[in-house]
């Protein structure tokens, strides 16, 4: 009894502190809403590591195919914000190809059963539109429990 309620405690303190690895960080710019969320949601800091985030802010006028460039002073204020609280987690933190979360090693492994024609689907679109299926991304809680795949 005595055994079992502090295992409980001890898993009850343990889980939020994996969980809030991704929620956004409570000292977000203004800007980071205004700016870096008006396209696709705005993507916790912790989802890449710095070197990521770097090539990002350093491009902005070519980001994706869309032209996503900010006056310097958003744009180093952005910077600072986003390098501070960049992953550095091992798993998040590994160098992404194209400087992308969705083409991370972590991001594949964590989607391996998803099945492609899945990310095609008009609700969907995009494996970037993380809102399509995690009900909470905004939040940072990308649990299973949050998880709702659109049927079409
Ligand atoms: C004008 C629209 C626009 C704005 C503004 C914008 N983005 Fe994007 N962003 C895009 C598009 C389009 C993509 C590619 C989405 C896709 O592949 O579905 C993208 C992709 C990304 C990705 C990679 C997503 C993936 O595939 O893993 C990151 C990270 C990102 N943006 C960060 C930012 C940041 C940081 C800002 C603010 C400085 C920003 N974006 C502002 C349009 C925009
Ligand atoms: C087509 C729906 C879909 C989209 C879009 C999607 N995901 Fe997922 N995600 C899933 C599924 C399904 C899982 C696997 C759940 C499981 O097996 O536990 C998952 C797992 C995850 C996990 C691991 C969760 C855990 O508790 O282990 C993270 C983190 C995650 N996704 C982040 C993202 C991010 C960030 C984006 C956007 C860049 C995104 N996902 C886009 C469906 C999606």
């Amino acid at each position: 009894m005595k055994n079992s309620l502090l295992l409980s405690l001890a898993l009850m303190t343990a889980m939020p502190v994996a969980a809030a690895k991704l929620s956004m960080p409570s000292d977000a710019p203004k800007s980071y809403e205004s700016e870096c969320a008006s396209c696709h949601m705005a993507y916790q800091p912790g989802l890449l590591g710095q070197k990521n985030w770097l090539n990002i802010m350093a491009d902005l006028g070519k980001h994706f195919g869309s032209d996503a460039s900010l006056d310097d002073k958003t744009q180093s204020e952005i910077s600072k914000w986003l390098i501070k609280n960049a992953s550095s987690d091992r798993k998040y933190s590994a160098v992404a190809p194209e400087n992308r979360i969705t083409k991370s090693a972590w991001f594949i492994k964590e989607h391996a059963e998803v099945k492609a024609e899945v990310w095609t689907r008009p609700s969907v679109k995009s494996s970037a539109n993380c809102t399509a299926c995690h009900t909470d991304a905004a939040t940072g809680n990308f649990s299973e429990r949050k998880i709702r795949i659109p049927v079409k």
